[in-house]
């Protein structure tokens, strides 16, 4: 028995949802077939594979059939983009940043296992998605364009993160403008390159990308409002991670800058501007709205 237990299955809440189900064969194949140490393998499943929402990696796909392209060629990228989250998620609870115990509905990974094995394994899951995309995406010049994607992301992610976890003393500009660059980082970056794959991997022209970028960043700002919103409004068994943690470790967030009001009416705004941003392409483009419509209500 492994400090994971002898089960991490996956489960979605929906399975009988094709392209998760796609989602989760594919990295659970890629994950097994890729020589890695027997702990580490384990303590990827677990974080990888635990019931998510998948919702990068939906946007990603739904993003490139909305315009016109192949589900089987944003699989791969798909995949790479929920390790990057996953990474990003095993590290935000480590005790030097969140220090929280609970992720997904079960104990984190530090917790599960120990404090090295959950820099290690976040720091992997970073390496492997790179190399995911590397190996995996056809032709060359596609795979460049999605790296870059992905790179930019990662990398404004973790920009974001330090915004959120180590501000800088001397930084005087408003809290409205700090927050939306904590957000827009943190979360969106990861959100917007989601959409930006998307379009790639549909090998879509400059209009496309831009609207994909535009939708992308007004679902990425939206995404996290919700989850500020969450965090205050929710209980921890229904979220299956610490509710009540922003304003215990004094965070910047919309309902301490905006209060619950307002920032629901934020959250109203950006739902128009994304939806906006897909009014010009056509029924490929119903999932994606659906998406907006579902992250802008979920409770979880
Ligand atoms: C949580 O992300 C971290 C944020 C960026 C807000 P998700 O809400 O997408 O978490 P999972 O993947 O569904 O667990
Ligand atoms: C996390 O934001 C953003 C990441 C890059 C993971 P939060 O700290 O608000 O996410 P949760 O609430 O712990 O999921
Ligand atoms: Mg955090
Ligand atoms: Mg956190
Ligand atoms: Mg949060």
């Amino acid at each position: 028995m492994t400090p994971f237990g002898s089960s991490s299955a996956v489960t979605t809440g929906d399975d009988a949802y094709g392209p998760i189900d796609t989602l989760h064969s594919f990295m659970g194949r890629w994950i097994e077939q890729r020589s890695l140490p027997l702990n580490l393998r384990e303590a990827i499943r677990y974080s990888l594979l635990a019931p998510g929402k998948r919702t990068r990696p939906l946007l990603l796909m739904h993003s490139c059939e909305a315009l016109g392209g192949a589900l089987d060629d944003a699989v791969a990228p798909a995949a790479a983009i929920e390790m990057i989250h996953a990474f990003s998620l095993v590290h935000d609870d480590r005790p030097a940043l969140d220090n929280d115990d609970l992720r997904r509905g079960r104990p984190t990974l530090h917790r599960q296992s120990c404090e090295a094995m959950a820099i290690l394994a976040g720091d992997a899951m970073m390496g492997l998605a790179f190399e995911l995309v590397a190996e995996s995406v056809e032709p060359p010049v596609r795979a460049q364009r999605v790296l870059q994607e992905l790179l930019r992301g990662c990398n404004d992610m973790i920009v974001g993160q330090v915004y959120d976890t180590l501000p800088c003393p001397d930084d005087t500009l408003p809290a409205r403008v700090r927050l939306d660059r904590i957000h827009s980082n943190k979360t969106g970056a990861l959100i917007r390159a989601a959409c930006r794959i998307g379009a790639i991997c549909a090998d879509a022209d400059q209009q496309g990308l831009a609207s994909m970028s535009r939708y992308g960043e007004a679902i990425g700002l939206m995404f996290q409002i919700v989850d500020d919103l969450l965090d205050v409004t929710q209980t921890t068994e229904h979220l299956g991670k610490t509710a009540g943690k922003d304003a215990d470790q004094d965070k910047l967030t919309y309902p301490a800058v905006l209060g619950v009001e307002a920032s629901r009416a934020e959250v109203a705004r950006l739902r128009r501007d994304a939806l906006d941003a897909l009014s010009h392409l056509g029924p490929d483009a119903e999932p994606l709205s659906r998406l907006c419509e579902y992250l802008a209500v979920r409770t979880k």
